[in-house]
């Protein structure tokens, strides 16, 4: 046999040399749950994701200075609120939760870490919905000017990067707008593009208390069965304005992230969500499969796939690792 694929995996060091992709700390993203209901120095642990937690604001802005030591470069902010009602009043509120987690951060951090913020209605809204709600329709266009309302107010707290979530049509525009009228030009977009009606995110709603009182998600989220659509979304997005595009869950749409990156010249991020690490954590648990590799795998298959970044709730573990 002359030609032999082996020769290249003979020992650690050869495979080393010859790995096509790589996982650093700079391509990682740690979400940051705030909640306005806890005192400064409780946490709450959340059920369906162990090992993660709510923190007060006081409490955020000390774990944001521990991820800044690990090297990661970037946070992303949810905040609950202690007041929900109809129309997210607490979303754009300039003393609300988030608002003033990201003022803390930039107090004691400045440029030394990035914030984005998490830009929705779920989490404000008594009905749990990412719109305005009417005769139990979401309504798209009513929804727009209070995203932009809560994109300026992250902005005016002195946030980096915001991040639409909602998948309402045309709210890139509406918060690029917004933005450029008052002077933050320089705020980025990190719009979630290709986002699907996954049942993936059931922990994330546990622990944002964001799910929805009625219905589902499915009128503005996309079809699980879609992939063209999923291009389709981006393209909008870019065109409106958007500087960094999401797909989101990671893990079962690796497809759509590289359909995604063989098409588009922007940054492309996976979001690996609740879902993806409550599924490993409760295998692990059972011994079914090994934790630390696993873990490594999933995140290295994101990047593979064609993800330029990476949020995930191990993003702090796997710094402490890469650090070793
Ligand atoms: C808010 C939002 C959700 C997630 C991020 N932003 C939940 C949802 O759409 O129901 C999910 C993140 C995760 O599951 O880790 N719209």
């Amino acid at each position: 046999m002359l030609i032999r694929p082996r020769r290249l995996r003979k020992n650690q060091k050869i495979r080393n040399l010859v790995r096509e992709t790589t996982l650093t700390t700079n391509d990682l993203i740690m979400p940051i749950f705030v909640d306005e209901n806890l005192k400064e120095n409780e946490k709450k642990e959340i059920k369906s994701m162990p090992n993660q937690y709510r923190f007060s604001v006081e409490g955020a802005i000390n774990e944001a200075k521990e991820i800044t030591d690990l090297g990661i470069p970037a946070v992303i902010l949810f905040g609950i609120p202690k007041h929900k009602d109809e129309t997210a009043s607490s979303a754009y509120d300039k003393n609300g939760v988030v608002q003033r987690t990201i003022r803390g951060i930039k107090d004691e951090l400045g440029d030394e870490l990035l914030v984005i913020a998490d830009c929705c209605l779920c989490e404000y809204t008594s009905h749990g919905h990412c719109g305005i709600v009417k005769d139990g329709k979401i309504l798209n266009d009513a929804t727009l000017p209070i995203l932009a309302k809560i994109a300026l107010s992250y902005a005016e707290a002195g946030v980096d990067i915001v991040a639409p979530s909602d998948m309402m049509d045309g709210r890139v525009k509406a918060i690029r707008e917004v933005l450029e009228k008052n002077g933050y030009d320089d705020v980025a977009i990190m719009s979630y593009s290709a986002k699907y009606a996954s049942s993936f995110y059931g922990p994330f709603r546990e622990a944002a208390e964001s799910a929805p009182k009625f219905g589902d998600r499915r009128s503005y989220q996309m079809d699980i069965g879609n992939a063209r659509e999923a291009m389709r979304e981006i393209a909008l997005d870019i065109e409106e304005g958007a500087d960094l595009i999401l797909v989101k869950p990671a893990l079962p749409y690796l497809d759509i992230i590289r359909m995604a990156k063989d098409r588009f010249d922007i940054p492309i991020g996976g979001y690996c969500v609740s879902g993806e690490y409550a599924m490993i954590e409760a295998a692990a648990k059972n011994n079914w499969l090994n934790r630390d590799s696993a873990i490594f795998e999933v995140l290295m298959c994101i990047k593979r796939a064609g993800a330029d970044f990476i949020i995930t709730y191990w993003a702090k573990e796997i710094a402490k690792k890469l650090k070793q």
